[in-house]
């Protein structure tokens, strides 16, 4: 990576990390550091910090961490030249002028990105031409206008080998085309397109990439729907289905439909609020992405079963990432799509209607249940009340909560206490389930029972806690280097990982440059990364002492030394490098 430690540095200190992340998360202080809940998966306390001393975030919950560049490549989704251009644009830093190399990862999502735009292209001017007469009408029989199938970038996938003629001629590899998924070699040889004769659906991302394709046979043969399957560029799982449009809309309210053609209708009738999943249910990591640009989310599956089940599932989902959640049940028609057209012009009108009439998840939830039991015997009653109770227990609102409680204690005639009781109940199991769960994680931090990055540090508890204080000490006061050098050795380090990263500051700082987190992507993955994070970021919320740092250079002394009188034949040949380059020290 050819850009300078000058220019990262500034780039850093323009982007102040907390002011960064209070524009994706919402932070409270919490004496030196921030918490707030993460962004990169689903909670309802918080455990994701910002560290303003050391600007860096780790989460408890997911083991995300890093510093703002890390930040940034996830919350955007980007790689790491694109985090570093979009930092650079929101500080007004002009980008270095020289041509850094891309890393090869960069360069094959680039082609895979030119790819799918040209792809995209051709199956638009297919559709817009002689052979895509058929399709183009398909469409307009759909009611879809031209602006709508422009808007879109709607296609028409052809019965014919042009795709790869023409993507050829621009220059694309057979290995590149494949996998892009845009292309596959058939059973004698061929490279052939994916997709024949289909009314193609382009997927963008959020800055205008054509992602994938989704694409629709137009009589009635299987598969319905075909998509591209998950790529480098490509993942259906934490993507939506027109996000690049409905991002833009103002005010936090999402729509979540099931299809594509559905999402298509929506935007047409104005709503462009609207978005899918793409072929699966939907995954918490696209909840998390919805909760992004919302605070409430309609849900406006399919009116069938399957639909019914797919909405409960949806309706949990989104309500454990803390949005509000509402459903709408499509009367008479079999999807909002269907509902639209049935209404012709007044379809607009008639959808806002039922818009705004869709229930509360928790009144919709309540509604099915009253159908499951028969409330006319005690048995009945029984049953609903304390389905019903699990219900609104998924409230996190009091207010809320106790509206329901009024209602159904006046419905059936029951004091309130009892269902508060029972709710009661519900709410501290789960807020003791989650209490466990984080302290669990926290366990597993410090305890290193799981742990992958540092596997030693489970048998060298002491040793690699007394590291981690010592690199944290070095990161954060430099000027301690000539000191915590002359006190300690490479070869002193008890576990591989932490030598590793000592070996690396230690480097960086005797030749004069900064070992700020910052410079460890050159180094290190992205999780050991968020690893070192973690350690120097709880580490430095500590007070730092002098007499600490001696006390864990003491400690990692001592048992440096026990490791090394294990008996020889459990040494393996580091050991016993170390053994001798210990002894042949002391005899100095
Ligand atoms: P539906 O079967 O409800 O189709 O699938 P639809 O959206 O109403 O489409 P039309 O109106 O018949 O054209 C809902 C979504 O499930 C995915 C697609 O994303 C589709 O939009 N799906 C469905 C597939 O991925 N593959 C299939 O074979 C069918
Ligand atoms: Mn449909």
């Amino acid at each position: 990576m050819a850009l300078s430690d000058e220019f990262l540095q500034e780039l850093k200190s323009r982007n102040d990390i907390v002011e960064v992340i209070s524009s994706y998360v919402n932070l409270q202080k919490a004496g030196r550091l921030y918490k707030g809940r993460c962004p990169f998966h689903h909670e309802k306390t918080p455990s994701f910090c910002v560290y303003p001393d050391t600007q860096s975030f780790y989460c408890f919950g997911c083991h995300v961490g890093g510093e703002i560049i890390n930040f940034i490549k996830k919350a955007e989704n980007l790689d790491y030249i694109d985090a570093v251009k979009f930092l650079a644009k929101r500080a007004g830093i002009d980008m270095p002028k020289d041509n850094f190399k891309n890393n090869d990862n960069t360069v094959r999502q680039r082609r895979i990105y030119e790819i799918n735009r040209e792809t995209a292209k051709f199956f638009y001017h297919s559709l817009m031409s002689v052979n895509g007469t058929s399709a183009l009408t398909y469409l307009r029989k759909r009611g879809l206008t031209d602006k709508t199938i422009r808007h879109f970038g709607l296609g028409y996938a052809p019965n014919s080998f042009k795709l790869i003629d023409y993507l050829r001629s621009k220059g694309f590899g057979e290995e590149e085309l494949i996998q892009s998924n845009v292309a596959y070699v058939s059973r004698n040889g061929h490279l052939v397109s994916r997709f024949f004769d289909r009314v193609m659906f382009p997927i963008l991302d959020l800055r205008g990439n054509v992602i994938a394709f989704g694409g629709r046979i137009m009589g009635d043969g299987k598969p319905k729907y075909l998509n591209t399957a998950d790529t480098p560029v490509f993942s259906k799982s934490r993507q939506l289905f027109a996000l690049n449009f409905a991002k833009n809309i103002q005010g936090r309210e999402l729509i979540l439909a099931e299809g594509y053609m559905d999402v298509i209708s929506l935007h047409q009738a104005g709503f462009e609020n609207a978005v899918a999943t793409l072929g699966t249910s939907l995954t918490e990591q696209q909840a998390g992405l919805i909760h992004r640009y919302a605070d409430e989310v309609i849900i406006c599956y399919d009116s069938d079963d399957a639909g019914r089940t797919a909405t409960e599932r949806a309706i949990t989902i989104l309500r454990k990432t803390g949005l509000k959640v509402r459903v709408l049940t499509i009367p008479h028609a079999k999807d909002p799509d269907e509902f639209m057209k049935s209404y012709g012009d007044k379809g607009p009108v008639m959808f806002k209607v039922i818009l705004e009439q869709s229930a509360m998840d928790i009144d919709y939830r309540l509604d099915k249940l009253r159908n499951k039991y028969n409330i006319a015997t005690t048995q009945g009653k029984i049953d609903y009340l304390t389905q019903a109770s699990e219900i609104i227990a998924t409230s996190d609102n009091p207010i809320e909560r106790n509206l329901y409680i009024s209602t159904l204690s006046e419905k059936f005639g029951i004091e309130k206490s009892s269902i508060e009781e029972r709710i009661a109940g519900k709410l501290k199991k789960a807020k003791f389930q989650q209490a466990d769960r984080e302290i669990n994680q926290r366990k597993a931090l410090t305890l290193a029972e799981n742990d992958t990055i540092n596997p030693e540090k489970k048998d060298n508890l002491l040793g690699a806690n007394a590291e981690e204080y010592i690199i944290a000490s070095l990161m954060n006061n430099p000027d301690m280097c000539q000191y915590i050098g002359s006190n300690i050795k490479t070869t002193d380090f008890v576990t591989a990982f932490n030598k590793r990263v000592f070996t690396f500051v230690m480097s960086r700082l005797t030749d004069g440059k900064s070992a700020e987190l910052l410079f460890f992507s050159q180094e290190f993955t992205e999780q050991e990364i968020a690893y070192i994070t973690a350690y120097v970021s709880e580490n430095s919320a500590k007070h730092f002492s002098k007499s600490s740092l001696n006390n864990c250079i003491n400690i990692l002394k001592k048992e440096s030394e026990q490791k090394i009188r294990k008996k020889p034949s459990e040494m393996s040949d580091d050991d016993v490098g170390e053994l001798f380059s210990k002894y042949s020290k002391s005899k100095r």
